[in-house]
């Protein structure tokens, strides 16, 4: 069941907050931080009383995920221009993205229900942490992907896991709806956002960054949007941790999108009339999303935040990375959306330079080698490399490979630096 008989919305986890309140407290947390045992080792399960209170620990599903770092790095602040920016990342979960939390959340709830087979429609990373985690709890695992545009690390990922996978000659929106149907029609589980359970592990990320930030609150928390789940977990983390008094006051959430991706910002343009759906197009293949299933939650996030939505291009996309990258943290495409997405809403005025920002960094520099390789030789139709990495070719010779590099260095972000 994963939507409501009379409207039709997707369903929440409901946690009955004022009878957990006595129990719940930055203590019982900070109580559990290091600990080496399942399944408080796990950065999702730690806070198992937000997450999943009545479930027994034997039939958790962890590997662990989570415990990820939140790096400070002053030059990619400096480009953005604000004083304090923290990039969390995602990408440091077991199979390389965020969906690792929200897959032991619906992994273990597939094992309650006593589900012998798991699926999911996927640009990438859902069909990735599923494989993984569906081979670890010892189910089938079903991935429908797109035929093109699925970058080859994420693909690999779901073969290598041994997942039963499918390419469909349709987008990431029409899997979705295919994978819904015929999982119904033959009783299989659907592990996708529409999932609450996989929400409610995705919004430990708020916990976790809270938590690591000593329960000082940030004043925006910004995160690439596709199908809009984080987007929604993030709401409800941080409504559930402000009514039980962990934090005083609640961090604005500021969603990016992808310009040819990007149904919420134009909604939210419109004041959010509607949602009108989009054929999808970005080189950010994750976030290739036209009509994002979580909507309605994720305008319930930016209503409860009083937060933004920003949409940026392929281009500053592709800039951001190669910051990111050359920083040394990297990451993919989809999650460079929050430090382009923060750039742009400092221009904007919206984002004050003395703001504290969290960017949410989604996935694994080595999800989309592809991208990087194009960027960097300026083979991307329609982007110029702001910020190229050269790769230089040599004979075996010791003076070629000494004018190489006696030439001046040429790191990206000695410029921004400044
Ligand atoms: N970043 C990355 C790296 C992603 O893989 C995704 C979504 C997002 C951001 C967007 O998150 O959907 O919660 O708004 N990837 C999904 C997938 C759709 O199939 O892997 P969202």
């Amino acid at each position: 069941m994963y939507v409501c008989d009379s409207c039709g919305g997707l369903l929440d986890v409901h946690h009955d907050l004022d009878a957990l309140k006595p129990t719940v407290t930055r203590a019982l947390f900070e109580s559990r931080l290091g600990a080496l045992d399942a399944p408080y080792n796990s950065g999702v399960w730690r806070y198992k009383e937000l997450i999943y209170p009545d479930i027994s620990d034997d039939m958790i599903v962890s590997r662990p995920e989570g415990n990820t770092n939140l790096y400070r790095q002053a030059s990619l602040a400096a480009w953005c221009g604000v004083d304090t920016l923290y990039l969390k990342h995602e990408g440091e979960n077991p199979t390389g993205s965020f969906k690792d939390r929200g897959m032991t959340g619906g992994l273990t709830q597939a094992r309650r229900l006593g589900m012998q087979r798991v699926a999911c429609a996927s640009t990438g990373n859902t069909s990735a942490s599923l494989a993984a985690y569906a081979a670890f709890a010892g189910l089938e695992g079903i991935v429908f992907f797109q035929n093109k545009q699925v970058a080859v690390g994420k693909l690999a990922q779901a073969v290598a896991y041994g997942a039963t996978g499918v390419r469909i000659d349709a987008d990431f929106d029409k899997n979705l709806e295919l994978v819904r149907t015929v999982s119904e029609a033959l009783g299989i589980y659907v592990l996708n956002s529409v999932n609450p359970f996989r929400l409610e592990g995705q919004k430990s990320i708020m916990f976790e960054v809270l938590q690591q930030l000593k329960w000082n609150v940030p004043d925006w928390i910004v995160v690439p949007g596709g199908n809009l789940g984080n987007s929604s977990a993030f709401g409800k983390g941080l409504w559930e941790l402000h009514h039980l008094g962990l934090i005083d006051r609640l961090p604005r959430v500021a969603i990016i999108q992808a310009e040819g991706a990007s149904p919420l910002y134009e909604a939210y343009q419109r004041g959010f009339d509607r949602l009108v759906p989009q054929k999808a197009d970005t080189i950010a293949t994750a976030i290739k999303i036209g009509n994002p299933v979580n909507y309605a939650k994720a305008v319930r996030t930016i209503h409860w935040t009083n937060g933004v939505v920003e949409s940026v291009t392929d281009q500053e996309i592709m800039d951001a990375k190669a910051l990111i990258d050359a920083s040394g943290i990297g990451c993919e495409p989809a999650s460079a959306c929050s430090l382009a997405g923060t750039s742009k809403l400092v221009e904007a005025g919206i984002i004050q330079r003395g703001d504290s920002v969290v960017g949410i960094l989604t996935g694994h520099v080595l999800k989309d080698p592809e991208a990087i390789i194009n960027y960097h030789s300026d083979q991307l139709p329609h982007i110029r490399p702001a910020y190229p990495t050269r790769l230089y070719e040599s004979g075996p010779s010791v003076e070629e490979l000494s004018r190489i590099l006696l030439r001046e260095p040429a790191n990206p972000l000695k410029s921004v630096r400044g």
